[in-house]
């Protein structure tokens, strides 16, 4: 498995990645930062021979209440009503070998084992249809407009059961 554990000395890889594959949405480091930091165990780093070519953030969060890009959360919400992908990001090179499908599923699992019944997350960049693939759907939230356009012009709030598949 490619995939593992994100530790803090990433950071700066994953800043680098982040850069590069979400060109005109950058966030801050202390944002990436804070997301490992609040709940590393929901951050995994892709790596092939030696080398960082993905990362995913993930954390538990306010159901249909996504994060504004570019700001940090505070601190983990308790209760929280759904598994939250912040963003699961490949170099172009590591796109279409399946190791996006691998973290997905493998977040569904730790979303069940922690509890949540639903996962939720902002579609980006044309990435609705690989989600939707993956089992989520689109789902209209009245109010979310303006925060999604954060996100940009195709974003979309997604879910998934973890039940569902
Ligand atoms: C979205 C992303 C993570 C998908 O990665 P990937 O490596 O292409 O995904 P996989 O190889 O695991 O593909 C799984 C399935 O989704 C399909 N798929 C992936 N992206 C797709 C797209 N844009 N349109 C249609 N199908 C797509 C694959 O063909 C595959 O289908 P199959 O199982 O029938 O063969 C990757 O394109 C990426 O990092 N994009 C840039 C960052 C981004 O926007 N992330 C999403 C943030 S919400």
């Amino acid at each position: 498995m490619p995939w593992r554990p994100m530790i803090p000395e990433d950071l700066g890889q994953v800043q680098v990645l982040a850069d590069a594959i979400h060109v005109g949405h950058p966030e801050d480091p202390e944002v990436l930062a804070e997301r490992q930091s609040l709940y590393p165990q929901g951050c995994f780093m892709l790596v092939e021979d030696t080398r960082a070519i993905g990362y995913a953030l993930t954390h538990p969060w306010r159901f249909a209440e996504p994060p504004r890009l570019n700001r940090l959360l505070g601190a983990i919400p308790s209760p929280a009503a759904t598994y939250y992908i912040h963003d699961v990001a490949l170099l172009p090179e590591a796109r279409g070998k399946g190791y996006a499908a691998q973290i997905t599923s493998l977040l569904v699992a730790h979303a069940r084992k922690a509890g949540f019944d639903n996962l939720s997350l902002v579609a980006v960049n044309k990435s609705q249809i690989f989600w939707e693939k993956a089992g989520f759907r689109v789902i209209a939230v009245p109010g979310l407009d303006a925060k999604l356009a954060s996100y940009g012009p195709d974003a979309a709030l997604m879910v998934r059961d973890v039940a569902s598949l």
